[in-house]
């Protein structure tokens, strides 16, 4: 059954429970390797712990990439150039959008999120910083290609995904996502991507095991969440928090890992683990510029231009819709 909650469209069954969300936790501590898609983290809790998250010493992507927005506006202004539909994939953050926004002299803004209710937040927000703007928010699942209002359709399009969301998927996903948004934005489209980078190991680790822990809250609230919607008895005291570096994938892994051996049950399924044992909770893949690049040309959008901090840890790229034409 399709339900709302809130302005959220969730799938609920008969016990209000989200059918995605048991469907995927199921299925996920099934696996020989248990793994629970980094979605879920965010909850109420989890997104008040994700913003912590932002704020701390260790974690340097957001104030980082922040950063390049603010200092590179002219470059922005002179890339990009005005009269764009600005399509922001994700609800949009109170401060990188404003930053983007104010650079380019944008003719409408179009941000594009699952969830209702943070996008009409910050659509509301963003109006009232930008009073000229026409604000479109469109409430859809922009892993598949989306419709945009007739009011931009003829508007050529700028494509926004910061924060280096796109390294939360392994390759294969984030792919068919640049593709989707290919088809989304059109041939004269430009897309503007946040990427973070690989950098010495220690730095990476601390930034996803903070020293007051609160990255350790963030993974260790799955449990919770699970425990609360899907009725588990998960026991949360025998869970520590890993962050570990895998060179092969040149990404971060977050998993929780058993302190002893356990069993319990998540919506009447039966599960065990040993000590030791873990469930992978999130990738965050890094990448260089070569590899960033690869990875948008792969999705179909020809790399144009480059801008990172001068400690070479963040890099924001535009990238122009790729028209197809005989190989090589
Ligand atoms: C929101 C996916 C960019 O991978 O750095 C932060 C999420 N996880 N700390 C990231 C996250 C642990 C974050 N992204």
């Amino acid at each position: 059954m399709a339900a709302k909650k809130g302005l959220q469209l969730v799938e609920l069954d008969s016990d209000g429970v989200d059918e995605n969300f048991r469907r995927d936790v199921l299925a996920g501590l099934g696996q020989l390797q248990k793994a629970i898609p980094a979605r879920w983290f965010y909850d109420e809790r989890g997104s008040q712990l994700f913003e912590q998250i932002t704020q701390l010493p260790e974690y340097y992507p957001t104030r980082t990439e922040t950063a390049i927005l603010a200092d590179n506006g002219a470059d922005f202004a002179q890339h990009i150039g005005p009269g764009r539909a600005v399509v922001e994939f994700g609800s949009g953050s109170s401060v990188k959008t404003p930053l983007l926004l104010s650079a380019i002299a944008p003719a409408a803004y179009v941000p594009l999120d699952i969830s209702g209710d943070f996008l009409r937040a910050s659509a509301a927000e963003l109006s009232a910083k930008f009073p000229g703007l026409p604000v479109h928010p469109v409430e859809a699942d922009f892993t598949r290609r989306v419709t945009l209002p007739d009011a931009v359709s003829t508007m050529p399009k700028l494509g926004f995904f910061p924060g280096s969301t796109i390294g939360n998927m392994v390759a294969r996903s984030a792919v068919d996502l640049l593709r989707s948004m290919r088809e989304t934005l059109g041939d004269e489209a430009l897309l503007l991507i946040g990427m973070d980078l690989i950098k010495d190991e220690q730095t990476l680790r601390d930034a996803y095991d903070d020293a007051a822990g609160v990255t350790a809250q963030f993974n260790r609230n799955l449990i919770t969440r699970i425990n609360r919607e899907l009725s588990g008895t998960i026991p949360e005291d025998a869970f520590v928090h890993r962050a570990r570096w895998n060179d092969l994938y040149a990404r971060i892994e977050m998993h929780l890992e058993a302190t002893r051996d356990i069993s319990f049950t998540v919506a009447d399924t039966q599960f065990a683990m040993r000590q030791g044992e873990t469930i992978h909770t999130e990738n965050s893949h890094k990448f260089d510029a070569r590899s960033g690049h690869l990875l948008l040309l792969a999705g179909r959008w020809t790399p144009v231009k480059r801008w990172s901090d001068a400690d070479n840890r963040f890099a924001v790229v535009l990238a122009k819709a790729t028209i197809p034409r005989g190989a090589p």
